[in-house]
């Protein structure tokens, strides 16, 4: 194992403590890993106990789509005035948003799945990717309880979808109520969308609130009945939802296609 991932014998184990995990992964790859963060409840638990840790000395980014409600700039704002850490805003690269949306046209993905995973890949993957590659490791809010898709995330994995580096996902076995205990001891800010019962916080044409009995995914991309819950940016699309996409990328990126 490389150096860079860290030495193996020192990863925490599986069901560590959060803060041990989060504190490991620090200390062990310095100023190559960074926070990403959506500003959900799990995202805001992980940077009040990484400020503590810090002292407010710590890198965060967070994909700016340019599609995000309104109300998670707000978050931004009180997030940058109550720990006094600089965020990074990761935007599309705007040549490719550009012929995007002009083929395509603003909401393209309401037609179809392989349009609506062309806009992810353009305004989440591909930046997400340019960011990684910099880095050795970084720090996610993936839980386990969050769908089957992530059912087996480990605290610490290697990340296969982005050369190898290291994943540290410091709440993967919190459960929701653990995740507001949190927020409530520690008067954490809160996004204000839960409220409105919004239960997943993603980009505002694609998020909606759920309804009794519904799965908390179920208000991402509601419009899609069979295609998996995700952007893309853990879990990458394979199949025939791979094969459209790379068929629209190619559109989109003439001079370079396919590279992610
Ligand atoms: S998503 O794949 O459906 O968008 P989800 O919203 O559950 O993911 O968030 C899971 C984790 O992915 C977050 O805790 C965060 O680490 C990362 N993530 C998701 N969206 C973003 C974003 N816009 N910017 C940075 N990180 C993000
Ligand atoms: Fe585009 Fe919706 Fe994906 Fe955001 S969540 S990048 S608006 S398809």
């Amino acid at each position: 194992m490389s150096a860079a991932k860290g030495s193996l014998f020192s990863w925490p184990r599986r069901d560590a403590p959060a803060e041990e995990v989060l504190r490991w992964g620090l200390a062990e790859f310095g100023d190559k890993i960074a926070i990403s963060t959506s500003f959900q409840a799990t995202g805001m638990v992980i940077l009040d106990m990484a400020a503590c840790a810090t002292a407010g000395n710590v890198k965060v980014f967070s994909l700016d789509t340019g599609r995000l409600h309104s109300e998670t700039y707000e978050l931004i704002e009180q997030v940058r005035r109550r720990y006094g850490i600089q965020i990074e805003l990761l935007h599309p690269d705007g040549g490719e948003l550009g012929r995007m949306t002009s083929l395509y046209g603003p909401n393209l993905f309401y037609d179809d799945v392989s349009k609506r995973r062309l806009c992810c890949e353009i305004r989440k993957v591909r930046p997400l990717n340019r960011k990684l590659a910099t880095l050795d490791a970084w720090v996610v809010g993936l839980r386990r309880s969050q769908g089957s898709l992530r059912e087996s995330t480990d605290t610490v994995s290697l990340d296969h979808d982005h050369s190898g580096i290291v994943k540290v996902s410091p709440l993967a076995h919190w459960s929701d109520d653990e995740v507001w205990d949190y927020v409530k001891r520690n008067d954490v800010p809160m996004h204000k969308l839960y409220d409105q019962g919004y239960p997943s916080i993603g980009c505002a044409p694609c998020t909606r609130p759920t309804g009794p009995g519904e799965s908390p995914r179920a208000g991402r991309w509601w419009w899609e009945d069979s295609a998996d819950k995700e952007c893309g940016i853990h879990i990458s699309p394979d199949g025939s939802v791979r094969s459209s996409l790379d068929v629209l990328l190619e559109e989109v990126l003439p001079a370079a296609p396919r590279a992610r």
